[in-house]
């Protein structure tokens, strides 16, 4: 590959090389930000673009091949890349769901089969994993991520990066993975979105560099820099996070692009024109410049003033031109435009299956008191709400490749799973009354909210004179898709008001009613489980997610999985998440409200409403207390922390037993406890297993002041249980080698 790159780049002349930097989007299909790129194919021609991105198909794609190829003075193919976030023509569930399977596996191959589906749509690079830690569900972009914490969180980002990379880039299935967005970009302060954010050296290792880092060791060929500034500096710009640390320290050796017009950003950021910026962002170690073309219009000048010199664009131009190469486009520009593929592969029968596997298994069942849960296949179902017959909403946000009218919806989904039972149905309200709304959320295009001419009163009658005859209510309820996503914060997280009087109405006719909802973030639904008797979280389930909810309320599939990001109970708690502080004044809730001068809030308690890992089952599990191979440790001893799980239920049930680890004494002050492991473990009523995890110094380990990752001696916790709130734990002490000798000793 080096002689190749190398023969080509002595023919180029400066401008050829900086016009492979440029990424450019030629709009008319899909604008995922405010510009689009003006005269795309003469740019082409002229050797100034590198890569294209925000449309697929073979008969989008080739064309712009075919003149880069053929027209341009080297022929140099270009880089066709999408959002492809969540599954690409069969949209999986959005990615804060499928978090929700904690299963490696299943994740990693959603997005080997999306990869399958791009490249069969002539695309061989996709914009994600999206593995940005959010502590703040206000912000829209939670969805597109894993969550809240790092452990998992960086599982997830290197799970996928396998899935779409495979083990051979050149091989026709696979496509350039792209992590996102580099960094920090989920603390935007306040939730909102493109905001500031400002954070400690220590938080950025310990919470939300993780994931990156993962997908880095895990191969990753291409890293998309973030809006945000990271320690003072815009990301974009940043030499300490795009060479010192990401190059020089983590060992990055593929491309880094910016993400949409974030070098023009920069100005708005107070670092100076576009002139600057755009050598700013080079020296940091940017690569290529996303829709913006500042380095195309300014990068030449800057080189003759020489603000920036010939090898750092030599080396920018050398990454673009290798990932060119590893995907084997030299060889043949045309290798993901195989019709055939297409035929076969888009939307074929195993991927829309998968789907539907995924989308029962994201679904998390938040309340179920009165096994209401699973739904009988007899009697009267009255199906109701504004989500229940929604088809445009089914794929979630950036869905850029999914075709809404392809979605199968929850109405569809129970009917054709129901057996015997006769299902009614309603709509009882609309998603918003607001025209407004509906509006400001109408993006691509798309006028996601219906809003049925009817008087809401007039809807409301309907729904419960049909209720009325059934044995059980299922009210869909939530939000739009695009209420979260991209530059969708809210800032009260509720379900949308005008819902609420639809809900009033059917609870007042005293059937049990069940809750589907959608939505794209964490929600607050304390009234909601006050007056529900079950509750089933489904997120967005993509494609097949009428089906797959279908499959999780008639239990062909008894739901396991646990939420990735904390449930607040008022909008007021947020940030909130579990690895969160102690303080020098630490709340208990046994203290009661009587205990002042203490770290809380006079009008609602510290805890969450649903912790960070709850999850229910059918069935119902019982752990035993935690074992310990022993309570005194010496240096790189291994432990082993056990329970016996046990199905205390009457369904075979799968649960994820988690291992949660606490160091009250170190150097600086340590999280309550950190998520260490996890086990699914699958049991059949009455079964009983041992669920062990093995510890060693690696699981006690964390960022000092000098941001060494080192574990210091002493007592640690060890917390095994059904989420992070409900936990039995066992203590034992971990000493140095040298201490663990001399206590022997004198002993
Ligand atoms: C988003 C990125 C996305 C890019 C290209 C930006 O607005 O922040 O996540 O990859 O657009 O569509």
């Amino acid at each position: 590959m080096k002689k190749f790159i190398d023969d080509l780049m002595k023919k180029m002349t400066v401008e050829e090389k900086i016009g492979q930097l440029n990424l450019i989007a030629p709009g008319g299909f899909c604008n995922t930000g405010p510009e689009v790129t003006k005269n795309s194919s003469e740019k082409i021609r002229a050797g100034q673009v590198g890569g294209m991105f925000g449309f697929f198909g073979i008969a989008n794609v080739k064309p712009w091949q075919e003149i880069a190829v053929k027209e341009s003075r080297l022929g140099i193919p270009l880089l066709f890349g999408l959002d492809v976030i969540h599954g690409h023509q069969t949209v999986f569930p959005i990615p804060l769901a499928l978090s929700c399977t904690w299963d490696m596996e299943l994740i990693e191959k959603s997005a080997k089969l999306a990869a399958i589906e791009a490249t069969a749509d002539g695309l061989n690079w996709v914009f994600s994993p999206m593995v940005d830690i959010c502590r703040d569900p206000r912000w829209g972009r939670i969805a597109e991520g894993a969550g809240e914490d790092p452990y998992l969180g960086a599982l997830i980002s290197a799970a996928m990066v396998r899935g779409y990379q495979g083990k051979d880039l050149s091989h026709p299935d696979t496509v350039l993975a792209c992590v996102k967005h580099f960094a920090l970009y989920g603390a935007a302060e306040a939730g909102r979105e493109y905001n500031t954010v400002d954070m400690s050296r220590i938080r950025m290792h310990e919470t939300y560099f993780p994931p990156y880092k993962a997908a880095i060791d895990a191969g990753v060929a291409t890293v998309m820099s973030s809006f945000n500034e990271v320690d003072g500096i815009p990301a974009t710009g940043s030499k300490w996070l795009l060479t010192d640390l990401l190059r020089d320290d983590w060992g990055f050796k593929g491309l880094v692009v910016t993400d949409y017009t974030a070098i023009n950003e920069m100005t708005a950021h107070g670092t100076g024109d576009l002139k600057a910026n755009s050598a700013q962002a080079l020296n940091a170690g940017t690569d290529m410049d996303m829709v913006g073309e500042g380095f195309l219009n300014t990068l030449k000048t800057s080189l003759e003033e020489g603000a920036v010199t010939i090898d750092v664009i030599d080396t920018a131009c050398r990454r673009i031109l290798e990932a060119k190469h590893a995907l084997g486009l030299f060889d043949d520009p045309f290798r993901y435009c195989d019709e055939k593929k297409t035929a076969e592969k888009i939307l074929c029968k195993e991927h829309r299956a998968f789907g539907r596997e995924l989308s029962a298994k994201s679904c998390v069942l938040l309340k179920n008191d009165k096994q209401e849960l699973p739904l009988k296949k007899s009697g009267t179902i009255a199906v109701v709400g504004p989500m229940a017959d929604d088809r445009k909403n089914m794929p979630g946000t950036w869905a850029i490749g999914g075709d809404w009218q392809k979605c199968v919806t929850l109405l569809e989904g129970i009917r054709a799973n129901a057996g015997d039972a006769k299902i009614l149905y309603a709509k009882g309200a609309n998603i918003t009354n607001s025209k407004d709304w509906a509006e400001r959320i109408a993006i691509f295009g798309n006028n996601r909210i219906d809003i049925d001419p009817r008087d809401p009163a007039e809807m409301i009658k309907e729904a419960v004179e049909m209720a009325k005859q059934a044995d059980v209510i299922v009210a869909a309820i939530g939000e739009a898709q695009e209420m979260s996503g991209e530059s969708a914060s809210r800032s009260d997280i509720g379900i949308p008001p005008d819902q609420r009087p639809l809900l009033e109405a059917l609870i007042k006719t005293g059937k049990p009613l069940v809750l589907v909802i959608f939505a794209g973030r964490p929600l607050t639904l304390t009234w909601e489980h006050e007056h529900a008797q079950a509750m089933l979280m489904a997120w967005f389930g993509g494609t097949e997610a009428g089906d797959g909810i279908a499959d999780a309320l008639f239990g062909a599939h008894n739901p396991s999985g646990k939420i990735t990001a904390t449930f607040p109970r008022n909008v007021g708690q947020v940030p909130i998440y579990y690895n969160h502080k102690n303080t020098g004044r630490p709340y208990l809730a046994a203290g009661g409200f009587d205990d002042k001068f203490k770290s809380r809030y006079l009008d609602v308690e510290n805890e969450p409403f649903y912790p960070f890992g709850h999850g229910l089952s059918y069935t119902t599990f019982e752990y035993s207390a935690v074992k310990l191979s022993s309570t005194e440790m010496s240096g790189n001893d291994t432990l082993t922390a056990s329970v016996t799980l046990t199905n205390t239920g009457k369904y075979a049930g799968e649960e994820v037993v988690q291992l949660y680890i606490s160091d009250p004494v170190a150097s600086v002050a340590r999280a309550v406890k950190d998520l260490k492991g996890y086990q699914k473990v699958m049991l059949k009523p009455g079964e009983k297993r041992e669920v062990a995890f093995t510890i060693t110094t690696e699981e006690l380990k964390f960022y000092n002041t000098a941001l060494e990752h080192v574990w210091e001696p002493g007592e640690f916790i060890i917390y095994i249980g059904t989420n992070s709130a409900e936990v039995k734990s066992a203590k034992v002490t971990w000493h140095t080698v040298a201490e663990a000798a001399r206590r022997r000793k004198n002993a």
